[in-house]
């Protein structure tokens, strides 16, 4: 059973937190936050040492980080909760001290639950690691996140218009679970596609101090406005030379031990990137245009994928720009590529605008049988009420703004 214990001055939080888990959490007695993990076992009364431990940082944002911070680095196998009503603004400081996840103070009890849930996954995976890295040869330690790879054998089908829809809607619905990766390593446009200017890239995060340290990695990490962590393609194309496959696939690795959900977005056809991507990945999206080129492109890529043993168990097969207008049907799709599709999408005037002004069709909740469509996938990896919800006020219903092209 895993071991919670919350500290919080809200009795009405404790009062949730009973709800939420039976009663099954210890919380400390009411005063100033533990200085550090060392303080808070103290009060702890000789009760074994917790898995999750929640920290309602109230107004001390700060010395709540600063303990979050001390528990990553002295017991990294305790996950951290941190509940601060700061939104977005605090998630990335709260991931650089190493917090696992935020809830709101006035969180429901659903949320409370899952979010828990998820958290003593995360400790129980991180608890194991160690003694599966030391101990049985070759097994390999536990992760715990999905890697998403959208992918597709032509270019100009949708995978960005389809990987960062996906990525903003799991963002969305569980909030700092996700982070989306550009590997379209010369010409990637995630950036201009969720209207960023990061200061880092792809390139900063395989090179250097942040390929081998996880609090660095999360330091170098874009923040979106709808609390998507995101890394950026490389500025320009020759940036692509200094990424090798291993240091994605080594990337990747790293990234599903800290996130639920790793997007990725690939350049069209399987390069040396998308193939070390493809290692790492759980969960492939395999998009096509509904034409000729494109169907028989998809068939050519699933024939290679199966030679190449790189299939993975779960896989969806999506449709883009569907319309039999142009002579095919779907069931001739489907025979020509030999498996079913999963996902259809209409062409949709809303996409165009939508990809122009930087701000994804989940973001802005525009009603359109494709942002309909898009919800569709995201259930797919996020099942549930919360994975259809739309963007709350603040969260990025955009209108009018200007932006500006560099
Ligand atoms: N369902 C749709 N309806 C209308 N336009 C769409 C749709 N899907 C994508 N588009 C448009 O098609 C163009 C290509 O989309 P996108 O950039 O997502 O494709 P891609 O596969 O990532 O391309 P590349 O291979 O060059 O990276 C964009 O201008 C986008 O706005
Ligand atoms: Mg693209």
């Amino acid at each position: 059973m895993t071991r919670i214990v919350l500290t919080t001055a809200s009795a009405e939080l404790v009062e949730r937190m009973h709800h939420a888990t039976g009663g099954a959490f210890l919380a400390l007695p009411e005063g100033p936050l533990p200085a550090d993990p060392a303080h808070l076992f103290a009060q702890l009364d000789n009760a074994p040492a917790p898995d999750v431990v929640v920290i309602d940082s109230g107004s001390a944002t700060e010395q709540a980080l600063d303990l979050a911070a001390r528990f990553d680095q002295q017991c990294p196998s305790i996950a951290v909760i941190l509940v601060s009503d700061l939104g977005p603004e605090i998630g990335l400081s709260a991931m650089r001290a190493g917090v696992r996840d935020i809830l709101h103070p006035a969180a429901e009890i659903s949320d409370i639950r899952m979010v828990l849930d998820r958290a003593s996954e995360v400790a129980q995976a991180r608890g194991l690691a160690p003694a599966l890295a030391g101990g049985a040869p070759g097994s390999a330690p536990v992760r715990t996140g999905r890697v998403i790879s959208v992918v597709s054998p032509k270019g100009g089908v949708g995978k960005t218009t389809v990987s960062t829809n996906l990525a903003v809607g799991l963002a969305l619905a569980a909030p700092h679970s996700t982070v989306l990766v550009d590997l379209d390593v010369q010409f990637g446009d995630v950036a201009s596609a969720l209207n960023l200017q990061p200061e880092h890239s792809l390139t900063d995060m395989v090179n250097g101090p942040a390929s081998r340290d996880t609090m660095m990695l999360k330091t170098f990490l874009t923040l979106h406005e709808t609390g998507l962590y995101v890394i950026c393609g490389p500025p320009s194309p020759a940036g692509a030379d200094t990424i090798s496959g291993a240091q994605v696939s080594q990337l990747l690795e790293m990234l599903a031990w800290e996130f639920r959900y790793v997007v990725v977005d690939t350049a069209p056809g399987l390069s040396e990137h998308t193939l070390a991507a493809m290692d790492q990945t759980s969960d492939l999206v395999l998009l096509t245009s509904m034409d000729v080129p494109g169907v028989r492109g998809l068939r050519k890529e699933l024939d290679t994928l199966t030679e190449l043993d790189m299939f993975t168990d779960s896989r969806h097969v999506v449709l883009n720009f569907t319309d039999t207008r142009g002579g095919l049907s779907l069931a001739d799709v489907e025979a020509t590529i030999g498996t079913g599709v999963d996902l259809m999408l209409p062409r949709s005037k809303a996409v165009p605008g939508s990809v122009n002004q930087g701000i994804p069709l989940l973001q802005s909740g525009v009603r359109d049988p494709m942002t309909k469509q898009l919800r569709r996938l995201v259930d797919r990896f996020a099942p549930g009420p919360a994975a259809t919800r739309r963007p709350r006020r603040g969260e990025g219903r955009h209108r009018g703004r200007r932006r500006v092209l560099r």
